[in-house]
């Protein structure tokens, strides 16, 4: 049988040359909640993903962001995002992709994050490092919040209650910038990869960061939830690093939680 990875990988490349036929012809979208998009391609790209699960890996559990997964008592739980970057797919902005990973007895074994545009199969095993494309691959050596890039996001779900803003601005002073474009799991992977020194972001879904976790862990960073506890899929908030600026900036993000602004916002 194949490996939990090699089977991901193989369903990942399906599932993201069907999303790449949607992209193509530029797919509507409906709403799932206020600015919650979801199009034809999410749920076209779910089933495939969970057909495959479910003849490979019968009775294995599986948490599928649009619903259809399988719950069971089984030790093993896929976690899917159909298509990550979903308002992104819907404009026709190039950044998205497919993501499933495995959790066996609660421990992260196996992930992967598939981007089709630029065919980049990012994986990892527990305890077998990172790869993208079949290359090792390593977080960054950057050691100074000073000299970072950064990422983050802000969900669409009760964006009205999001906090991040505050944070955002105090990390792009301290920084040499913060992105936000829009994929959850492509800035995980870019932390593991070393295009990116750190991410962070409040209120994701377990599908949405769980391979995520893994690959930035397998490339040799650090992840913890941004008040420096444990990461938790089902946590609050999380904050994922080269390692090297983990303390920088949990202690930039207690400061921005207290209230302490190190640069103020400019008056209008
Ligand atoms: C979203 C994206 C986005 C992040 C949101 C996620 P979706 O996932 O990853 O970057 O900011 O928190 O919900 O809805 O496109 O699968
Ligand atoms: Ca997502
Ligand atoms: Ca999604």
């Amino acid at each position: 049988m194949r490996s939990f990875v090699e089977a991901s990988k193989e369903i990942a490349r399906e599932a993201g040359s069907l999303l790449l036929r949607y992209f193509e012809r530029r797919v509507g979208y409906e709403l799932k909640g206020e600015a919650d998009l979801i199009t034809e391609a999410d749920r076209a790209s779910e089933r495939l993903v969970v057909d495959r699960l479910r003849s490979y890996f019968p009775g294995h559990a599986i948490v599928a962001e649009e619903g259809t997964g399988q719950g069971g008592d089984s030790e093993y739980r896929w976690y899917v995002d159909p298509l990550d970057g979903t308002t992104n797919f819907a404009h026709g902005f190039p950044m998205f992709n497919v993501t499933l990973a495995l959790e066996h007895a609660g421990r992260l074994v196996a992930g992967v994050v598939y981007d089709p545009l630029r065919d980049e199969m990012f994986s990892a095993e527990l305890g077998g490092g990172a790869y993208l494309n079949n290359r090792r691959i390593h977080v960054s050596s950057t050691d100074r919040l000073e000299v970072s890039l950064l990422a983050t996001g802000f969900p669409s779900w009760k964006r009205h209650r999001n906090i991040n803003v505050h944070f955002f601005h105090q990390a792009a002073m301290a920084s040499h910038g913060v992105r936000r474009a829009g994929s959850a799991a492509l800035d995980l992977a870019y932390v593991a990869c070393g295009r990116l020194d750190g991410y962070w972001e409040f209120g994701l879904n377990p599908w949405d960061m769980a391979a995520g976790l893994l690959l930035v862990t397998e490339a040799g960073g650090r992840v913890s939830d941004m008040r420096g506890g444990p990461a938790l899929l089902t946590g609050p908030h999380i904050v994922a690093d080269n390692g090297r600026i983990h303390d920088e900036l949990l202690a930039l993000f207690e400061d921005v939680f207290a209230g302490r602004y190190r640069v103020p916002l400019p008056a209008l």
